[in-house]
């Protein structure tokens, strides 16, 4: 795999290879083995164009636990600030010759435009609304973790779908892997074209709450929307569609909910469901680690290198 763009990219046996490498990996850094030689000599380049913590972070700190050179470059202290373009930042960075280059940008196919330019590999952290493909593979892996397959397993995404990225690519490679996706939410929120990604539409909270093994709650993405069409409203939405005890009492017992976050305490859900025994949020964001470490692996051809050495 040269670039990791899309959740398309990720085949059924990558998805197997990467689950069972970032299980072992995982392992390793519970039991403290935080330092692997695997990519040292590399370089990986962090560059975010959107705020970010949960990706940007791990992205780095999968690069330092296996000893790539990691450089930083936030937006707004670099030469973007003076006018130059994302196609020349990326040229000129590549002129410094990276090997991996992360990137996240509020522009659908930014990724794709600029692989063309460069050398280095791209992992897509974020297009605007459009893809997050290590999303889609630390919620799979998590959920894997906790289900052992997706195959014929109901997944439900539920809140802003429409200017989720995480949605579409959750979507793609849950489908890949047997499951069966539903969107819920707000009608302006929703999905206009939902065969596009091949989901179903329910259309209340009750259908939600009887067929869902999985239930993903998503942020709004208040910064994709203009304020004149945010509706419901944040006090609206909390009530009419926000996970809540009620709510999670409705759901089947094994039920498990996810997050990508951020998440906002009070709207699409409240201090129960962060601390319920359902809740697998805190899971992702350890999983995302080992995940990315596996990515970069992959990207940098060293993923057999990763298995020695984790092996010992
Ligand atoms: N889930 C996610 O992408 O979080 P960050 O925006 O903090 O990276």
């Amino acid at each position: 795999m040269k670039h990791l763009i899309s959740a398309e990219d990720i085949s059924k046996e990558q998805f197997q290879e990467i689950y069972e490498l970032s299980q072992q990996v995982k392992k390793a850094l519970r039991e403290d083995r935080k330092k692997f030689s695997v990519l040292k000599g590399k370089c990986i380049v962090n560059l975010f164009f959107e705020p970010s913590t949960r990706t940007r972070t791990s992205f780095e700190k999968a690069g330092k636990f296996l000893s790539a050179d990691v450089i930083n470059i936030s937006t707004s202290t670099s030469s973007v600030k003076k006018g130059e373009s994302l196609i020349d930042t990326l040229k000129n960075l590549d002129m410094m010759h990276p090997d991996v280059v992360v990137l996240r940008h509020p522009c659908e196919g930014a990724p794709y435009t600029v692989k063309n330019y460069i050398n280095a590999s791209i992992v897509n952290a974020g297009d605007g609304c459009h893809q997050h493909p290590t999303q889609a593979l630390l919620d799979a892996v998590t959920l894997t973790e906790h289900l052992q397959t997706l195959e014929g397993k109901k997944i439900t995404i539920m809140g802003d779908i429409s200017h989720s990225r995480v949605a579409r690519s959750d979507a793609i490679l849950f489908r890949k892997l047997g499951a069966e996706v539903f969107v819920y939410g707000p009608s302006p929120m929703m999905p206009r074209f939902p065969e596009a990604i091949g989901v179903k539409k329910l259309s209340s909270f009750e259908e939600v709450a009887q067929i869902s093994d999985v239930v993903i709650l998503l942020r709004i993405q208040l910064e994709r929307q203009s304020a004149r069409k945010v509706f419901p409203s944040l006090r609206e939405y909390a009530e009419l569609f926000g996970m809540n005890k009620k709510r999670l009492e409705m759901l089947k017992p094994d039920t498990v909910i996810l997050h990508p976050g951020p998440f906002n305490r009070g709207v699409e859900l409240n201090n129960d469901v962060v601390t319920s025994t359902r809740s697998l949020i805190f899971q992702q964001v350890e999983t995302g680690l080992a995940v990315r470490m596996v990515v970069l692996s992959l990207l940098c051809g060293k993923t057999e290198k990763l298995k020695e050495e984790i092996d010992g």
